[in-house]
């Protein structure tokens, strides 16, 4: 094994930059290589970001012996496939968030990287965010006492576009998969991953979730309230309210600082993520990788299943399918 871990990119779409700009800041990464279906399109993106090598075609930096892990930045019904392939050619892989689009492809990519015995995740990056780990560290020292309620909103407007991934129902538009993940995320960091109810409504048309609300219940009685949508706007504020107190936590999913509530009283705690909020999930991701863990103890595959169980039951109880799978 090289001394860093050599990354290759899976699409050269919008997240993408984000992610190359990200690795040149973390610990033990190195980007060598972009793979994209369009020449053009990665070789303008390689020379965007000093990157050696391009391939054309996933296949082909599957076959490749430069690179040692790969990010995928594929639309979510692509994640399957794509973590599948790099996979089964042994490379180790972050995935974008969602994993992929149903519990069923999430236990099946488990599966197959125990098989090839290289390190999954899914890159749910702000998990590894300094402000989500001082709230825990904070609830932890009973700051705000027992938790007993969440609520946490990502609802954005998009203007209406067919031909955008996020109305296109073959790219499993909407707001569940693309941005109610990260709200079931918040909930489970603070209350776990087994929620005993859940109850959602949403707002459906042409085949993908516009708005949809959702409240899950835990065995101890807590509650989290959680809200994705493409078709309107809300803060992003992520609450964690206690026995004692909450934590109001502004932009929740990119947090940088943390707001405590107690005794009447309110204190502003910054904590700045480092570079653009990437940096720290790929170090864990590098640093698994040279340990030679296959899974993140913060991330396991058992907790995105459990994240892709719950976007199942949701999406039953609003009526919402995808047109090209069978749950
Ligand atoms: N962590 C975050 O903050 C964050 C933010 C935004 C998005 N995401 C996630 O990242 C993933 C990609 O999102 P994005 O906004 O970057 O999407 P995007 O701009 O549409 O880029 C996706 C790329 O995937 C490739 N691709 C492969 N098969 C495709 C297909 N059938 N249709 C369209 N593109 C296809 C294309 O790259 P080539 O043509 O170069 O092969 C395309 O540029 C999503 O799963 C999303 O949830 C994460």
């Amino acid at each position: 094994m090289n001394e860093k871990v050599r990354w290759g990119i899976v699409g050269a779409g919008n997240i993408a930059h984000r992610f190359a700009n990200a690795v040149k800041n973390a610990e033990g990464a190195e980007l060598v290589a972009i793979a994209s279906r369009s020449d053009e399109k990665g070789s303008k993106f390689a020379k965007e970001h000093g990157i050696e090598h391009v391939y054309v075609g996933y296949e082909e930096l599957a076959k490749s012996v430069l690179v040692d892990a790969v990010y995928i930045a594929t639309p979510h019904p692509q994640h399957v496939s794509c973590a599948k392939l790099f996979l089964n050619a042994k490379k180790h892989v972050l995935c974008e968030k969602p994993i992929c689009v149903n519990a069923k492809e999430a236990i099946e990519l488990s599966e197959c990287a125990k098989k090839n015995g290289v390190f999954l995740m899914e890159a749910m990056w702000t998990r590894f965010l300094p402000a989500i780990i001082e709230a825990q560290a904070m609830i932890n020292r009973g700051e705000i006492g027992t938790i007993k309620n969440i609520q946490a909103d990502f609802c954005y407007h998009y203007p209406f576009d067919i031909t955008s991934r996020v109305y296109n129902p073959e790219l499993a538009g909407g707001g569940l998969l693309d941005v109610g993940v990260y709200c079931l995320h918040f909930a489970s960091i603070f209350l776990g991953d087994y929620p005993e109810k859940i109850v959602a409504v949403g707002e459906v048309q042409d085949g993908i979730d516009h708005q949809v609300n959702y409240i899950l219940q835990y065995k101890d009685g807590s509650i989290a309230n959680l809200s994705s949508a493409v078709t309107v706007e809300k803060p992003a504020t992520g609450y964690i309210y206690g026995t004692d107190g909450y934590i109001e936590i502004p932009n929740f999913f990119g947090a940088n600082q943390l707001i405590l509530h107690k005794n009447g009283e309110t204190s502003h705690i910054e904590k700045p993520y480092m570079g653009n909020g990437f940096e720290d999930e790929i170090t864990e991701v590098c640093n698994c990788i040279r340990l030679g863990k296959l899974q993140s103890d913060v991330i396991p595959l058992s907790k995105s299943i459990k994240m892709m169980e719950q976007i199942d039951e949701i999406r039953r109880q609003i009526g919402l399918q995808y047109p090209f799978e069978t749950l």
